[in-house]
């Protein structure tokens, strides 16, 4: 009997199947059985066999290996180089994950078609859409620099015809759009199924290492965050974007959840127009321009990664209809606002009972440090008030903050205060509140609300 190519893994618990199974027999889980090629099947094989010891390898001190410097390519985009520590690094692996609309297709685009316009060879594939519907939306990119019409289309679904072609074409940059439209012949999964996304990636990292081809995959993450794929590939590549925003609004930020080659801190920011994504040099102009300085609004003073960023964030509270009542908020993390919100009510006396509360930060941005806590604090406090932060003389004008709240009440020192007070102040928020002016939320709170105004900085 010819043994068969496919075996079924369970991602629980690692027992494996001959046959597909709604529960494991090994664990009792349901769903969780995962189609994958037998060990024997797999380039190189032999994994299954027992291994002979073979000439014992040779270590090398580190200190007499070579560093290298990796060349990287610009993308011609500063913000996506940027997040990616520098350009794309040659035959790496790189993941673009977001939610459907917020603009995978139209970066991968932008950014191929500059690397095209500087002489690049590039291969965009889609098994989402067909060639002339990806030309639709290369036009409306196609400018001097970002030759968006030059970039090669593949329409084509199957991974060994896109493997034959990369490896023929050796292209410098291929964009995977999107990876869970992919599938492999020989297993019987569908696309998008777990097992096939992975074995789809895996064979087109062997291919990106071989023909030093950098292959970008787009992936598509549902809200929950529970995605057919992505989130099973974030071992295996060497960065993983992630691209968020609210489909409906304009802003969009592209974060590095993991960077085998730079930082994980960067922040870029882009705002989605009618001629394709623009950068937003400057966030911070953008969102203290923006911000109402109403009650209910502060500016938090916040990092993101390598950079100060200003951003404002939002609260209202207001009488609840149901119980529990709600708690929502969008751009920072629910806990953090749980914790707040009971700091606030414990030692600073700002109690909101049962009445519902929503945090929001403006822009769509996240801020994802402990430094929101003051403003998230400070917001709720005056919206609860229904009071406008700041002195009453300056009350057309937001007040700054950050810093991190402590359980009893103390506000904690955070990264860069120096770097945050000097963007604020570049703003004319020179008058921020901090751990630097107030020891406790109770005297911050004070010094917001503008019987004390703190020590300019
Ligand atoms: P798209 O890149 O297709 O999103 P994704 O690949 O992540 O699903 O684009 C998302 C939206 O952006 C789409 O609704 C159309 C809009 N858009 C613009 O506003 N301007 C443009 O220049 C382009 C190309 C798209
Ligand atoms: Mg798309």
């Amino acid at each position: 009997m010819a043994r068969p190519t496919t075996i079924h893994v369970c991602s629980s618990c690692g027992h494996t199947e001959a046959r597909w199974h709604g529960q494991c027999p090994g664990c009792g889980e349901w769903n969780t059985l995962v189609e994958e090629r037998a060990p024997a099947a797999r380039a190189g094989g032999g994994a299954a066999a027992p291994r002979r010891a073979g000439p014992a390898a040779v270590p090398v001190a580190l200190r007499d290996v070579r560093a290298e410097t990796v060349a990287r390519l610009s993308t011609g985009i500063g913000e996506l180089d940027r997040v990616l520590g520098g350009g794309l690094v040659p035959g790496s692996l790189v993941l673009l994950g977001g939610s459907p609309g917020i603009g995978k297709s139209t970066l991968t685009g932008m950014a191929t078609g500059n690397l095209a316009g500087a002489g690049r060879p590039t291969l965009y594939v889609s098994g989402e859409e067909s060639a002339a519907q990806i030309r639709m939306r290369h036009e409306r990119l196609e400018t001097e620099g970002c030759r968006a019409l030059d970039v090669p289309v593949l329409a084509e679904t199957d991974v060994d015809a896109v493997l034959a072609t990369i490896e023929a074409h050796r292209p410098a940059v291929c964009v995977i759009d999107s990876v869970q439209t992919l599938s492999a012949a020989d297993l019987t999964g569908a696309p998008g199924s777990v097992g096939q996304v992975r074995e789809v990636a895996a064979r087109l990292m062997r291919a990106a290492k071989t023909a030093g081809t950098t292959v970008i995959l787009v992936g598509h993450v549902t809200k929950e965050g529970s995605i057919a794929g992505p989130r099973v590939l974030e071992h295996l590549v060497d960065c993983v974007l992630q691209f968020e925003g609210e489909r409906e609004r304009t802003y969009r930020t592209l974060r590095a959840l993991k960077n085998r080659f730079g930082s994980t801190s960067e922040t870029g920011v882009f705002e989605m127009r009618q001629g394709g994504l623009v950068e937003v040099l400057d966030p911070s102009a953008r969102f203290v321009g923006e911000a109402t300085g109403k009650p209910g609004s502060v500016v938090l003073a916040a990092m993101e990664g390598s950079r100060p960023l200003l951003v404002e964030v939002q609260a209202l509270v207001s009488q609840s209809e149901i119980v529990p009542p709600r708690r929502v908020c969008t751009g920072i993390d629910r806990n953090r606002l749980a914790l707040v919100l009971a700091v606030l009510g414990r030692h600073a006396g700002v109690g909101v009972g049962t009445s519902d509360v929503f945090v929001n930060v403006v822009g769509g941005v996240r801020v994802d440090e402990p430094g929101a806590d003051l403003a998230v604090a400070l917001a709720v406090a005056s919206a609860a008030r229904g009071v406008a932060l700041g002195s009453p003389a300056e009350a057309a004008r937001p007040l700054a903050c950050f810093g991190e709240l402590g359980l009893t009440g103390e506000l904690r020192t955070v990264g860069h205060p120096e770097r945050r007070l000097a963007e604020a102040a570049k703003f004319g928020l020179g008058d921020a509140v901090h751990p630097g002016s107030a020891q406790t939320l109770r005297q911050a709170l004070r010094a917001a609300f503008g019987a004390v105004r703190p020590v300019a900085a």
